[in-house]
C-alpha cells in the first residue's frame, strides 16, 4: 500500500484581512517571530515523512519560491562575514532529501480548485494538503499523527476540531459518528454553514489527507460557497464513493489567517523562543495583564 509521500500548500490566496501588509508579499510568509507560516508548515509536513512539497502558487508569490531555495548571495555575505552558524542555518532550513514543486493558479477558483491543479504532480498516490494560515502545534505534529491514521485505515481523513456554534460559517462542517479514540467516520460535510443549518460544530482545520480519487470528483463539482469550487465539495462528492474519517488531532491551533490568531501565536511562539522567550516573557509580566 501506498504511504503519504507527497503534500499540496495552496498559497495563491490573496489574504486580505492582512492588507496592507500583503500588498506585494504573501500572507504565507508572516513570520511567527523568526520563522514563516509556510516554513511551520513544511517543517511538520517533514515530520510526516512527506518528501515532495507541492505549492500551488499564484502572483506575488515569488518569495516563497525563494524562501526555500538556494540564496547564493546571502550565503556567500555570511560566509564572507564569518558567520559559520547563521550559514549553516540558512542552508539547512530543509533536509537534502525534499523535492519543492511549485505550480501556479492562473486564476484564484477556489480551494478545490488549486488542489485540482495539483494533480499533474500527484498522479495516483494519497496525498496531504496544508494550508498554512492553520499554524497546528502539536506533539507529535498533527500531520504525523494524521498520517499515522491514514496508515492505519486507508482512507481519507480530514483534522477537525470542536468551534463554537456561532463561528460555523468559517469552516467546513462533517456530520460523523465516532469509531474509535480520536476517529470518527464522516456520513456529511458541508461548507460554511449558518449557525442554524450546520449538522454540528466539529470543524475542519487545514489538514487534509486525500485519494487520488478526490481529483475526479473536483473536475466535476460545480462552483459552490463565494462562487468557488470548494474541497469540501469535492470531498462531500467523495463519500458516495469512499470512507472519509474526521480525526480529533491532539494540539493547538492558531488561526493565523485573522489578525487576533496571529497575534496569539506570536506571543506563545515568542515565550517559547530560545533566544528571546524569557526577556520577552518578563515584558509581558511587566505589562501586569
Ligand atoms: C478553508 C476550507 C474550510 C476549512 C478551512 C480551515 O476555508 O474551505 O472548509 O474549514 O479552510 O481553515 P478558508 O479558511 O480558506 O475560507
Amino acid at each position: 500500500m501506498k504511504k503519504v509521500r507527497k503534500a499540496v500548500f495552496p498559497v495563491a490566496g490573496m489574504g486580505t484581512r492582512f492588507l496592507p501588509a500583503t500588498k506585494a508579499s504573501p500572507k504565507e510568509m508572516l513570520p511567527i517571530v523568526d520563522k514563516p507560516l509556510i516554513q511551520f508548515a513544511v517543517e511538520e509536513a517533514v515530520a510526516a515523512g512527506i518528501t515532495d512539497m507541492v505549492f500551488v502558487t499564484g502572483r506575488s508569490k515569488r518569495s516563497i519560491e525563494d524562501h526555500f531555495d538556494k540564496a547564493y548571495e546571502l550565503e556567500s555575505e555570511l560566509e564572507a562575514r564569518g558567520k559559520s552558524e547563521l550559514l549553516d542555518f540558512v542552508r539547512n532550513m530543509i533536509p537534502k532529501n525534499i523535492n519543492c514543486i511549485y505550480i501556479r493558479q492562473a486564476e484564484a477558483l477556489g480551494l478545490g480548485h488549486a488542489v485540482l491543479c495539483a494533480k499533474p504532480v500527484i498522479g495516483d498516490e494519497p496525498f496531504a494538503v496544508l494550508l498554512a494560515d492553520d499554524l497546528l502545534d502539536g506533539n507529535p505534529p498533527v500531520m504525523k499523527q494524521m498520517t499515522d491514521t491514514y496508515d492505519y485505515y486507508r482512507c481519507s481523513v480530514l483534522g477537525v476540531q470542536d468551534v463554537p456554534r456561532a463561528d460555523t460559517r468559517s469552516y467546513g462542517i462533517v456530520d460523523a459518528r465516532a469509531v474509535a479514540d480520536r476517529v470518527e467516520q464522516i456520513n456529511a460535510i458541508v461548507e460554511k454553514p449558518k449557525p442554524e443549518d450546520a449538522p454540528s460544530t466539529l470543524a475542519v482545520v487545514g489538514r487534509y489527507i486525500l485519494t487520488p480519487r478526490i481529483f475526479h470528483h473536483l473536475e466535476n463539482v460545480k462552483p459552490g460557497a463565494g462562487g468557488e469550487i470548494q474541497l469540501t465539495d469535492g470531498i462531500a462528492s467523495l463519500l458516495s464513493e469512499e470512507q472519509v474519517l474526521a480525526y480529533r488531532y491532539d494540539g493547538t491551533r492558531y488561526d493565523c489567517g485573522s489578525k487576533l490568531g496571529y497575534l496569539q501565536a506570536t506571543v506563545v511562539f515568542g515565550q517559547r523562543h530560545p533566544e528571546v522567550g524569557p526577556a520577552f516573557d518578563a515584558y509581558l509580566k511587566s505589562l501586569g495583564g
